[in-house]
């Protein structure tokens, strides 16, 4: 069943204008549903959570269905799974520091260079203190992070694997499944960065494995607002990282320093709602089910784009793909990246600016990658990243912007 274009693109009012917004790995447009629920948190129920009076005990109900929202968005086995905040960054940040009393001197963490700096900077923070860290490396002519070398990473010692489910630059979905039995062989948990995951594709946290997982709702089409999930029995055993009044007990606020937002937490619920009525246009039912059928109808849209544009550059005997080749649903998200021989990637992107698309160059805070594959003089990568509210028509409008340059 194909994706109701007309109908997804009524749901985001700044696509009615006349930019292409290819962009959206930096953050998606957002739902007129999210923008009206954060409205109406503000307007009708802006009380402090947790009393006894009647507004607050709406207010409250109200945040914690967007736990449970976002508990089926990721088919985590309840709403107190779910940890909320300003951002991934953030919420990296957080689960790192309430990991300080587990990770010991001579401990070992396994990072990638394919990662956003989100998920490599707050466990470097740990190197101060004497735990290992080990980096798993994408091989520069592949663009591919083998399991093999991950295996070769992994002794005794290792408490963590940290790895991004998507990468923001090469697109590649990563195996998390595999990589979780491996790293659970070898006793070692895994943090798992879904940002540039969880506007493509349904999230299973269950058929993951992984131990932890976070990703922003802002490139889900709702607010600026973060999320992470973790089994009950994972977040009981983080350290408080609040007041020292809270306990080990106190799961989720423990490690929710500070209130959160609540009219965003309100608001995000639009974006579950939203993918839930994609699934229901497809025939599917109510809840998880229908969000699975929203993300394979939005999957199916993003490949017909996505390889179309992935035709054009192969075509061009002047541009290499930062990535795989393939535009297949199980490899790659909608985010392509390239390099133009003998072109700084800034002109590249500024003869688009141009034709009012939005597109982006640079290192995109995956500055590592872009380092390490020797690109940073170049102005890093031409990033195109597209969702499925983009068409076949601003593909052929990107193209022709590109074409003189390439
Ligand atoms: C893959 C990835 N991880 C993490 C982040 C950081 O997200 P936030 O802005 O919510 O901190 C980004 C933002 O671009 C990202 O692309």
């Amino acid at each position: 069943m194909a994706l109701d274009l007309e109908f997804v693109r009524s749901q985001f009012p700044a696509l009615a204008g006349e930019w292409v917004f290819m962009d959206n790995a930096g953050g998606s447009q957002v739902l007129r549903t999210v923008a009206e629920r954060v409205s109406d948190y503000l307007l009708t129920s802006n009380v402090q959570t947790g009393a006894s009076y009647a507004p607050s005990l709406a207010s409250t109900a109200r945040v914690r269905e967007a736990r449970g929202a976002y508990a089926r968005f990721m088919n985590a086995a309840d709403a107190s799974e779910i940890v909320m905040g300003a951002s991934s960054t953030a919420l990296f940040r957080y689960l790192s520091e309430a990991m300080t009393g587990r990770l010991q001197p001579g401990d070992e963490i396994i990072l990638t260079n394919a990662d956003h700096e989100a998920n490599i900077g707050p466990w470097l923070k740990h190197a101060e203190r004497g735990v290992v860290v080990r980096f798993w490396n994408v091989d520069p002519d592949s663009f591919e992070l083998e399991l093999d070398g991950l295996k070769d990473l992994l002794t005794d010692r290792t408490k963590l694997v940290c790895v991004t489910h998507a990468s923001n630059i090469l697109g590649t979905i990563n195996p998390i499944a595999e990589i979780s039995a491996i790293a659970h062989a070898a006793g070692a948990e895994v943090v798992v960065d879904g940002v540039a995951y969880a506007p493509h594709r349904a999230i299973d946290v269950k058929a993951l494995g992984c131990d932890y997982y976070i990703f922003s709702s802002y490139k889900v089409f709702g607010p600026h607002f973060a999320v992470m999930w973790a089994p009950n029995d994972k977040l009981l055993a983080l350290d408080n990282i609040y007041h020292f009044f809270m306990t080990r007990e106190s799961v989720p606020y423990k490690i929710e320093p500070g209130n959160i937002n609540y009219e965003a937490a309100w608001g995000a619920i639009g974006a579950v709602d939203y993918v839930e009525a994609l699934g229901r246009k497809a025939g599917a039912g109510e809840g998880r089910v229908a969000i699975e059928a929203g993300f394979a109808v939005i999957a199916e849209q993003e490949r017909i784009i996505t390889a179309r544009l992935m035709e054009f550059l192969a075509s061009r005997n002047s541009v290499r793909i930062v990535g795989r080749k393939s535009s297949a649903v199980a490899d790659r998200v909608a985010t392509v990246s390239f390099t133009v021989e003998g072109q700084d990637s800034k002109a590249v992107v500024e003869a688009v600016d141009a034709a009012k698309i939005g597109i982006r160059h640079g290192h995109f805070y995956a500055y590592r990658l872009i380092d390490d594959l020797g690109l940073m003089a170049n102005g890093g990568v031409v990033r195109v990243s597209m969702v499925h509210y983009n068409t076949l028509a601003e593909v052929d409008r990107l193209v022709a912007a590109l074409e003189p340059k390439l």
